[in-house]
């Protein structure tokens, strides 16, 4: 198969930019994520699909407190794309410190800068091996950014300083590196 075709397609295939956040007890954390999708036919029970890649922090905090806070980025901040998604709270930080931010109904932190949010308890896990596909139940959420666009992930990395692209690329590595090994566990010897 050729995967760099392939790529070109899927690549196509991912949402905006968003902050998910979590939180277990009184530890709280929060990563980026573009694997995110509507999953709602009622509009009045609205739903969404996350994919969470099970090396993260942020899916330890969702797997354990059953919940969490998704918020579309706008295009302006970059900034909390590197705070959260360019390292992993499993080196002992908190990501969150310094940030303005409130617990939820569910505990799961509610960022106060992007424009606005969803707040969803999980109501389906869905193992793919290297990361899991949580389907939330949205029970609280605000939209404050009015006609704010969201923006995708080659918008918000290709406009950031190349030293930063270069961050972005050593954690990507890193995650990919992650994921690979998790497969293989599952795959060594299968032809
Ligand atoms: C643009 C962008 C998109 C990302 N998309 C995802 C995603 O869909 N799912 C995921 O689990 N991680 C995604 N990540 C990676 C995590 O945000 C990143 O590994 C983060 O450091 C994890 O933090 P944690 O270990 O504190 O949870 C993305 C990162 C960036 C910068």
């Amino acid at each position: 198969m050729d995967y760099a075709a392939i790529r070109r397609l899927t690549s196509r295939l991912w949402g905006p930019v968003c902050a998910v956040t979590a939180a277990h007890g009184d530890d709280a954390g929060g990563q980026i994520a573009v694997g995110v999708l509507s999953a709602s036919i009622l509009p009045e029970h609205p739903r969404v699909l996350i994919q969470i890649w099970k090396a993260n922090r942020t899916h330890d905090l969702i797997a354990a407190g059953r919940a969490f806070a998704l918020h579309p980025l706008a295009a302006d901040q970059a900034d909390l794309v590197r705070r959260l998604g360019f390292r992993s709270g499993h080196d002992g930080t908190g990501k969150l410190d310094g940030l303005e931010w409130r617990p939820g109904i569910t505990g799961s932190p509610v960022l106060a800068s992007p424009p606005g949010f969803i707040e969803c308890r999980v109501v389906g896990a869905l193992d793919a091996t290297d990361m899991t596909v949580y389907l939330g139940e949205v029970i609280a959420g605000e939209w404050r950014g009015g006609e704010t666009p969201t923006v995708q992930a080659y918008e918000m990395i290709g406009a950031m300083p190349p030293e930063w692209q270069e961050e972005y690329r050593r954690h990507d590595q890193e995650q990919r590196e992650a994921a690979a090994r998790l497969l293989d566990a599952t795959t060594d010897g299968i032809p």
